[in-house]
């Protein structure tokens, strides 16, 4: 591997082994990034293809989400064999090529692992099935007895996160009606069991397995929820998670991040992130703790409106969080479970929340403000302390795809809800490379297929080709924002001290050099002065900052 220290155009700040602490972190949803070979879904031969574009636009690792073989009940998020790679998507030796070319052009690679639950075709599960209550197969899992005089009610009321109730009854293999399992998400996603030694035992082999291989660091799918209370005591309505949770961020989980963390640190310069959707900082703060987890995704700072205040308040909340351990910030727009951000900021409610999209997709988005606002987040984000994600095809200023027809829709949540919530396929759909039509050169031109979702007809002004070299266009604006804040000292990693600015507006100074400020009010603003602009969301007006625009300066002196 080389030193991916020196890297790049100038990386000091994500140099050497802390390189997590500034990453600029690209989100790679495998299935609809690049498709290599024409079956209208993305694959690893397709990313080796585009390896380029993403060292051109300036990140420094990608995150893949699940490549593992899976059913794909949940689009990967239900891993049949955790030590290779499915079909679709290619070969192990594919992974180790990708990884060594993306080492090779100085991206790290950051993979993702699922811990509470398995594939209902994983073979344990399957040797679960095959075996008796009671048996040590069935303790990897969450087999309990079903209540009523013959079991035939589920053991408790819990409720499964895609809707439905979290247990299924299997038929025992002599035919009869028999136990029920625990899925927290599917029923083709069964819960590991994590008070089993074997199911410890096996993840950390697994996590070895891969930094064998060259993975540089982990995100952990689900990671507050692996531990549960033996009792399954009910939820009671309101309950926040925590200790007394049944199975939401009990206090037992930081004992497995601890056994994760000396895994990790037999590795050089290995990191892992968790995936972590809990409100209380607090309790937040307590995973990124000396010995656990190196950063934790910043759910608070995704689902935050568009407002100043409301922003500033997560902001200090999320570095007063990390500060005590020394972690770093992550800031995150979206991801593959939310609402793309142009679409978000152009409606009314610019907040999001998992459990009201049905209510968000109600309301009108004004999509030119939407992607004014998102041009102004981007500035915003890059700016801010500590390390930042970007969600495939934020960087085009793709929209929430909200028209797809219900066919063709495949997210669990929509098929488990009867559609009444719709679920998240609009955020996952192919991304436009060139061309004036779909596949827009998402697959090669002799495809045989159709891309797995479709692409609006209206995405072929924010294809890749479509916006490279445009200097009004959001790729190229992610381009030249992600350039400067591997050039600037005082960005990522370090400081940030908020400066006075009017009502509805932010600034805060990055070291002595660089100012961020963000128009959020109603009017335009009056710059500070300064010694020259690094880059605007959009076009200023004179010395005045226009609503919604975001602008980088250099500070006088
Ligand atoms: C969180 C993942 O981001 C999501 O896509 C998935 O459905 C659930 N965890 C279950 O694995
Ligand atoms: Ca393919």
């Amino acid at each position: 591997m080389p030193d991916l220290g020196s890297h790049g155009p100038g990386r000091p700040a994500a140099a050497g082994d802390a390189w997590w602490r500034s990453a600029a972190i690209y989100q790679l949803y495998v299935r609809s990034f690049a498709d290599g070979n024409g079956d209208g879904i993305g694959d690893l031969v397709g990313v080796r293809g585009h390896l380029n574009y993403l060292a051109n636009l300036g990140i420094d690792a990608i995150w893949f989400n699940p490549w593992y073989p899976s059913p794909m009940s949940d689009a990967g998020y239900d891993i049949s064999d955790y030590r290779n790679i499915d079909p679709v998507f290619g070969t192990l030796a594919d992974a180790d090529a990708l990884i060594s070319e993306a080492h090779a052009l100085g991206i790290r690679i950051i993979i993702d692992i699922v811990p509470n639950h398995g594939s209902d075709q994983h073979p344990w599960f399957r040797a679960a099935l095959a075996a008796q209550p009671g048996s040590a197969e069935r303790d990897r899992f969450w087999f309990r007895r079903g209540r009523g005089e013959s079991g035939e009610q589920p053991p408790n009321g819990w409720q499964s996160i895609f809707g439905g109730p979290a247990w299924t009854r299997i038929t025992e293999p002599d035919g009869t009606p028999g136990e029920w399992y625990l899925h927290l998400f599917a029923p083709e996603q069964p819960d590991f069991n994590w008070a089993n030694h074997s199911v410890r035992a096996e993840f950390e082999d697994v996590l070895r397995f891969w930094f064998d291989r060259g993975a540089d660091g982990i995100r952990i799918d689900s990671a507050g929820m692996l531990t549960k209370d033996e009792a399954l005591p009910e939820v009671e309505p309101g309950q926040p998670p925590g200790a007394a949770h049944p199975y939401s961020d009990r206090d037992e989980v930081h004992e497995i991040y601890r056994s994760w963390r000396a895994v990790a640190d037999e590795y050089p310069a290995r990191v892992l992130i968790g995936e972590i959707w809990i409100p209380d900082a607090a309790r937040l703060a307590r995973y990124v703790s000396t010995g656990e987890l190196h950063t934790v995704f910043n759910f608070p700072y995704l689902a935050c409106p568009w407002d100043a205040a409301a922003l500033r308040e997560v902001i200090d909340n999320t570095l007063a969080l990390n500060a005590p351990a020394g972690a770093p910030a992550t800031w995150v727009l979206s991801n593959h479970d939310v609402d793309r951000i142009v679409s978000r900021y152009g409606r009314a409610d610019t907040a999001f929340d998992l459990q009201r999209r049905r209510y968000f997709h109600s309301l009108p988005a004004d999509l030119d403000l939407g992607t004014r606002r998102a041009r102004a987040a981007a500035l915003l984000t890059l700016a801010l302390p500590g390390s930042v994600y970007v969600y495939q095809g934020e960087e085009l200023g793709l929209w929430e795809v909200q028209d797809i027809p219900d066919e063709r829709r495949q997210d669990p949540i929509w098929c488990r809800t009867n559609g009444a919530d719709p679920g998240r396929d609009g955020s996952r759909v192919p991304l436009p490379w060139a061309g004036a039509k779909p596949p827009f050169a998402f697959s090669p031109d002799a495809a045989a297929a159709q891309p797995w979702l479709p692409q609006p007809e209206g995405w072929r002004s924010l294809s890749v080709a479509a916006e490279t070299g445009d200097p009004a266009s959001m790729l190229e604006l992610y381009r030249a924002a992600l350039q400067i804040r591997r050039a600037e000292p005082a960005l990522g990693d370090g400081p940030m001290a908020w400066q006075s600015s009017p009502d509805g507006v932010l600034a805060f100074d990055r070291g002595a050099s660089v100012r961020c400020v963000v128009n959020l009010s109603a009017a335009p603003v009056a710059m500070p002065e300064h010694a020259g602009v690094l880059l605007a969301s959009g076009p200023l007006d004179g010395p005045l900052l226009p609503v919604d625009c975001a602008v980088w300066l250099r500070n006088l002196g």
